[in-house]
């Protein structure tokens, strides 16, 4: 799959998680970790991956898009955080936020990327990505997010984190 149509995928698979978190029942726990996993793990591909060579065509762009996951991690780690109505507030934040990016993604970015870098470059971009992407996926969010509080309870894998109680 190439890069544009990869990103677009995980960007609708992330807006329905969003919408759903929005208007149905409270998020689990189990599903909060799995929507950070993928949400970060696709702001890491643009950011370490596809961002760089689309900076060579866009520069503000891509300035502005980082800007953006900031701010769209602020939010997802108090969505993590949120107990209570406060999920589904914030979820709803989160998805706002998410919907205007990934609207100036899929109509400025993308077109202009799709018309300025070869197809078999985006081929080969997008190969790049999957795999980066799963294994950001199993690394879990929090291995790319320093800034959350107090993760443990979403952790992936009992062991991923270093507790001072553990610390040896
Ligand atoms: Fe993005
Ligand atoms: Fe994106």
């Amino acid at each position: 799959m190439n890069a544009i149509d990869l990103l677009k995928q995980q960007h609708e698979k992330v807006k329905k998680v969003l919408t759903k978190m929005s208007e149905g029942a409270p998020a689990t726990s189990a599903e909060l970790r799995d929507l950070a996993d993928e949400l970060v793990a696709h702001m890491v591909i643009e950011e370490h991956i596809f961002y760089p060579r689309v900076k060579e065509i866009m520069k503000d762009m891509v300035e502005e898009s980082f800007e953006e996951h900031a701010v769209a991690r602020f939010e997802l780690a108090r969505l993590l955080q949120a107990t209570g109505t406060e999920k589904k507030t914030r979820a709803m934040v989160l998805k706002e936020l998410v919907e205007h990016h990934v609207e100036e993604e899929e109509n400025e970015m993308l077109p202009k990327v799709k018309k300025n870098i070869p197809e078999e470059e985006l081929v080969r971009l997008g190969a790049k990505m999957q795999a980066a992407f799963e294994r950001a996926v199993e690394k879990g969010f929090a291995a790319f997010f320093p800034t959350t509080a107090s993760p443990g309870r979403y952790r992936r894998h009992a062991n991923g984190g270093m507790p001072m109680h553990h610390a040896r």
